[in-house]
């Protein structure tokens, strides 16, 4: 049945924090994406936020927390290593899978016997979790397979008649979802990357990058249950365009009969906005600035559909510090469609 989506602002916290003490699921902001909240000890409110974004049962959820004394009553055997990471990115997008306690509910690990852990760098996410008192599971707040939301409006198109509440705190900062890091594989192993970059993590521990985030086809089995979803999808196609004259090939490419009639767009650094006089041209921000990319990313393939294109360009950008998390979201929003320029 449907139910009536309110969308509310910070200063009516309190009714966010009765929601989800009654069980409700409630979408919130973090500093990543806004995410779909429930009690995470609760499987009946956890299964509202599966119902609610359609998604695959086997797919596992984060658990938010506010403090560190929260961590051992969710999850058991971490040493040394996993502290100093916690005390190093904490607050802030890292998710840590550690072994999980028996107060988890299957329903949120998926039927794993780990979990992911993370404290948001939000102040209104922390606020409510401190309110709440209870650690929460929350996925990004979208209908799954859609690109996440980084606004409340974002929330509203994909969730409305869904849920009941959504926290409104404006736009996200960082606008890709967090690194999850495995730490029950030795050594420490990026299944998701995302704000803090392997490069920051390997200042405190050895990392390794799972194969299936720089591959180029999808994975059948991969340790990331989300990951073998289509994942980040607008409904336009997308075409990512990788290498050293990439403008060039785009207008190349967007001329071609297989696309004649189409609406067409572009999504573009700043310095390359002139040099598309027949696309629709979407600005990624200044070519030096890949944070900036990623903060607008998902705006702009939403943005994309809004503008009804039937198909949508994508500039390619460098595979290292944040620009692994954007190409690794890029290469799952275009269905693995990379051209090499
Ligand atoms: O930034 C974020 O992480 C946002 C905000 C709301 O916190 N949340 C988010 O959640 O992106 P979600 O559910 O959209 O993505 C979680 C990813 C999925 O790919 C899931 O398969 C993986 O983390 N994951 C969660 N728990 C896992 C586990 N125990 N083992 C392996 N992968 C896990
Ligand atoms: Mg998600």
């Amino acid at each position: 049945m449907a139910v009536e989506t309110q969308i509310i602002q910070p200063d009516q916290l309190d009714l966010a924090v009765r929601l989800l003490k009654q069980g409700e699921c409630v979408a919130f902001p973090t500093e990543t994406v806004y995410g779909l909240g429930a009690d995470a000890l609760n499987a009946e409110a956890v299964a509202k936020i599966f119902a609610a974004k359609q998604r695959p049962a086997d797919n596992p959820l984060i658990v938010h927390i506010h403090s560190f004394e929260q961590v051992s009553e969710l999850v058991k055997d971490y040493d040394r290593s996993v502290e100093i990471l916690m005390e190093q990115f904490w607050p802030g997008p890292l998710s840590l899978i550690l072994p999980k306690q028996d107060v988890i509910p299957e329903i949120v690990s998926g039927g794993l016997n780990t979990v992911a852990l993370r404290m948001p760098d939000h102040n209104l996410a922390l606020e409510l979790l401190r309110q709440v008192d209870l650690p929460l599971a929350a996925p990004s707040a979208n209908l799954s397979g859609s690109p996440s939301p980084t606004r409340a409006e974002h929330v509203y198109q994909d969730l409305q008649g869904r849920i009941p509440l959504i926290l409104d705190g404006g736009p996200t900062g960082w606008g890709l979802e967090s690194t999850v890091l495995d730490c029950t594989s030795s050594p420490f192993r990026v299944l998701r990357p995302g704000g803090v970059t392997v490069e920051q993590l390997r200042q405190f521990v050895p990392i390794e990058v799972d194969p299936s985030v720089i591959q180029n086809a999808p994975v059948s089995k991969p340790r990331s249950p989300g990951m073998k979803y289509k994942h980040y999808s607008p409904k336009a196609d997308v075409i990512l365009v990788v290498g050293g004259q990439i403008p060039e090939k785009i207008n190349r490419l967007a001329s071609q009969p297989e696309y004649a009639g189409m609406k067409l767009g572009v999504l573009a650094v700043s310095e390359h906005l002139d040099l598309y006089p027949n696309l629709a041209v979407l600005d990624m921000g200044p070519q030096t600035q890949p944070k900036v990319a990623a903060s607008r990313l998902y705006h702009l393939l939403r943005t994309a559909d809004e503008m009804l294109l039937d198909a949508v360009f994508v500039e390619g950008f460098h595979e290292e510090d944040l620009g692994l998390a954007i190409m690794n979201r890029l290469r799952r929003a275009a269905g693995y469609k990379v051209v090499q320029s």
